[in-house]
């Protein structure tokens, strides 16, 4: 991966909504619509976050800050560019920017079968705070939701 390829924005704003939306739908069988992402992005504190390499949206993120704490809504990473390092590049430059606006932690929850997210997430920081028994349910399928922490 050349770094000097990747571009990584931020926004407040609803413009990148449908961008948002069709990446999610390729990360995630329960895709979130784009009135899903208005919605969000309507919640002051809300910032998307997208990762670009060669003008290409390849990653994004969704945090919601409230006061001096954040939380991770939504990430990943669109299939064709896993493995190669994107995520935790994501998660470090977001982390940095909220760093800076005053966040000193930062909370998730990710499924306890989604063991390719806990690596990610424990790689970079994170340590479990608690667990969710049977917290969602995938078309009848339950699993918990874990949740983390990561002081910045
Ligand atoms: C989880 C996800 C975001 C990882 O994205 P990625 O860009 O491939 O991740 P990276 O290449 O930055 O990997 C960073 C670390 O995460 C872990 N990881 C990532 N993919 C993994 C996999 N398939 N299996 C095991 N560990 C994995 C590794 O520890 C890796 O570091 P390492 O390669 O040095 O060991 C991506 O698979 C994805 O979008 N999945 C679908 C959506 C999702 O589950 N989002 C998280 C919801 S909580």
């Amino acid at each position: 991966m050349k770094e000097d390829a990747i571009f990584i924005d931020f926004f407040t704003g609803k413009s990148m909504a449908p961008l948002a939306a069709a990446m999610h739908a390729r990360c995630f069988s329960e895709a979130w619509k784009e009135a899903d992402f208005i919605s969000a992005l309507d919640i002051p504190g809300t910032l998307l976050q997208i990762l670009s390499i060669a003008e290409e949206p390849a990653a994004f993120s969704l945090y919601r800050i409230v006061m001096d704490e954040a939380e991770i809504l939504t990430l990943g990473t669109l299939p064709e560019f896993r493995g190669k390092g994107i995520a935790a590049h994501l998660l470090f430059s977001g982390s940095e920017k909220l760093k800076v606006s005053g966040v000193c932690c930062l909370y998730l929850e990710v499924g306890s079968r989604n063991l390719a997210a806990q690596r990610l997430y424990t790689k970079q920081g994170f340590k479990e705070i608690g667990r969710r028994r049977n917290y969602y349910n995938h078309g009848g399928k339950p699993e918990d939701a874990i949740m983390m922490k990561n002081r910045l």
